[in-house]
């Protein structure tokens, strides 16, 4: 029988510290996913998912590398990157979701071509894939701690960097987009630190809470 998306992030990030640490940035790239798809009329189930199990492919690499508070060697940048193709392989192998394992496989890929795993250019992206990984390096910016080579940034300051790297890493129709959407919402001022998963509800009352994440 095959596990729920719920179950196999649960499953997989249970004692898995690295993954605990990643698992709160997960849910809210998973909310900013959501809110974005569905303004731009491309959400379904596999987007929400895709979004959940993005970093999944973390599983088994090391925390010296993943948490390192320096720069990476080209070994180990490497070795980080084959997350994305990871994630593919268990979303599609694990849970038989095809789609959202494509969505993932893009997460990283970048408009100008210069992403990974496979250097798509612009719209060869999945619009699903580019929409995770807007909503994920605004997350990356303003709160996680990945981020170690600058003070986390505010709002304002992550939207003028996504603004500056739109058309060569991000698609610029949808940072337009995803700035406004987040003005609108206003995140409340727990949304890092909390697991409440009311504060999610109150924040994002058009994203339907799809299971108890905690
Ligand atoms: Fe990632
Ligand atoms: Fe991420």
């Amino acid at each position: 029988m095959k596990r729920s998306p719920e179950a196999l992030f649960d499953y997989i990030t249970q004692d898995h510290e690295v993954l605990q640490i990643f698992k709160h940035h997960s849910v809210r790239v998973m909310y900013l996913a959501t809110l974005l798809g569905k303004k731009i009329e491309h959400y379904d189930e596999d987007l929400r998912v895709a979004a959940l199990l993005h970093d999944i492919g973390k599983i088994g690499i090391a925390k010296e590398i993943l948490l390192k508070p320096a720069r990476l060697t080209l070994l180990e940048k490497t070795i980080v990157e084959s997350h994305s193709h990871i994630g593919n392989v268990i979303v599609r192998k694990e849970l038989g979701k095809t789609r959202a394992a494509e969505f993932i496989r893009d997460h990283h890929e970048d408009w100008d071509g210069r992403g990974y795993p496979r250097r798509l250019i612009g719209e060869q992206i999945s619009i699903q894939g580019r929409i995770i990984r807007i909503c994920d390096a605004f997350d990356t910016m303003t709160y996680d701690l990945r981020n170690y080579n600058a003070v986390k940034k505010s709002h304002e300051e992550a939207f003028a960097e996504l603004e500056r790297c739109a058309w060569t890493q991000f698609d610029g129709n949808l940072v337009d987009t995803f700035i406004s959407l987040i003005k609108e919402v206003e995140l409340p001022n727990r949304w890092y630190d909390t697991f409440d998963v009311e504060v999610f509800k109150r924040t994002f009352p058009q994203v339907e809470n799809p299971y108890h994440f905690f």
